[in-house]
């Protein structure tokens, strides 16, 4: 059987074993365990932040730290439509409004342009992500949440290892996430951290994770909590993976470039743009958007490419078409053109730690041969 490429492997050939065993060996497997707190000290100070809080994955992280901000019914949080479910469930569960905006077509994050716009005397936070590699301009996000005193959630899920204007993402939020799900720049299996620099809101964070239980009254609950808390074997995985963190961003930007070479002259797709004036792409993902001369739409593309044993992944199905958001009576009649047209035509390639050169090559040649059987069936 010929070989299938995964859209993404982790490389897991650090410590971590050395760090699993001595969880096994010690006997410390929960999350009381020595590698929680480390692993938290360590990727807070990695990112720049006083505090960090490690849960089991980063859309319990992002639910954490709408309760912790004490978002409730009424509010409203704008962020982007292009994005994933996880970004807006505790905005809907706890009775507080999304407040959508599209996304710039070349960098695929919120355009910044679209925010003010959208503030309302209800607003209280504006949730930005940062979206397949490159950072949101956080500048004048930045300045609109000063100006307007709204709090600054941010989704670094996808840019762990990336900066802004050379300051790591996730220590721009009042409070940032990530997540730790193999697919990201490091990985504990499942796993999320909630990161702040402010004690107070650390403190609700911690209490949140751990189903809120007070610390001299153990077992009365004053506020409903949750069971978020990671385990040590989780966070030993993390700290080997942490300790890799430039040489992994160093191999994303590599494949990225590699691609970009490969892929240059190839007619009827547009890849990611490499630079902004505020950041390099580091490729979290490698995205192709198929231009409209290609009749067919990403989904039939990654059906055939997969048929030759490449596996991508749609983009983004945007949150204002989600058919249970429309069912809860959510962005009725609401239109935003660029999302809709990146999820028609966008899909991202294998490009995961552990792409060797020469799958890549092989990517490369299936992706030019799907497009010339487009251009055959319509002259392009
Ligand atoms: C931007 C973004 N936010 C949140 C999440 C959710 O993270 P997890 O899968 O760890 O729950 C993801 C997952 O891919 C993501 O891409």
């Amino acid at each position: 059987m010929s070989e299938f490429i995964p859209v993404n492997e982790p490389l897991l050939n650090g410590n971590e074993k050395k760090y699993l065993a001595e969880c096994i060996d010690t006997g410390w497997i929960s999350s009381e365990g020595p590698f929680v707190s480390s692993f938290e000290k360590k990727f807070a100070k990695f990112v720049g932040r006083k505090h960090g809080i490690a849960v089991t994955n980063g859309t319990v992280a992002i639910d954490a730290s709408i309760q912790a901000l004490k978002i409730k019914a009424g509010d409203e949080i704008i962020l982007p439509t292009f994005t994933i479910i996880s970004c807006v469930l505790q905005i809907i569960r706890c009775g507080a409004k999304p407040v959508l905006v599209d996304c710039d077509p070349s960098t695929f994050n919120m355009n910044v342009d679209d925010i003010e716009a959208k503030i309302t005397s209800r607003t209280r936070a504006i949730m930005v992500v940062h979206i397949y590699g490159l950072p949101v301009d956080m500048d004048p996000v930045n300045e609109i949440c000063e100006n307007y005193g709204l709090l600054l959630i941010e989704d670094a899920a996808e840019v762990i290892g990336q900066t802004y204007l050379g300051k790591q993402c996730g220590s721009f939020g009042d409070i940032s996430t990530v997540s730790f799900y193999p697919n990201k720049h490091i990985t504990t299996g499942e796993g999320g951290m909630i990161l702040t620099d402010d004690d107070e809101l650390a403190e609700r964070c911690r209490s949140i994770r751990n189903l809120c239980f007070q610390p001299n009254k153990r077992f009365i609950h004053e506020e409903l909590g949750w069971n978020l808390r990671m385990t040590n074997v989780q966070a030993a995985i993390g700290i080997a993976q942490l300790e890799r963190i430039e040489e992994f961003v160093c191999k994303k930007k590599h494949i990225g470039k590699e691609y970009n070479e490969l892929l240059k002259e190839t007619k009827g797709i547009s890849l990611p743009i490499t630079k902004t004036s505020y950041a390099e792409n580091i490729y979290w993902v490698y995205t192709i958007v198929l231009s409209n001369e290609i009749k067919k739409t990403a989904h039939e593309a990654i059906s055939i490419l997969s048929q030759e044993g490449v596996s991508c992944r749609p983009f983004f199905y945007p949150l204002h078409k989600q058919p249970i958001l429309l069912r809860e009576g959510y962005f009725r009649d609401q239109e935003f053109p660029i999302s809709e047209h990146l999820y028609d035509k966008g899909f991202y390639i294998p490009s995961g730690l552990a792409l060797s050169d020469r799958q890549q090559i092989k990517v490369v040649e299936k992706i030019k041969t799907f497009i010339r059987k487009c251009s055959k069936e319509k002259k392009l």
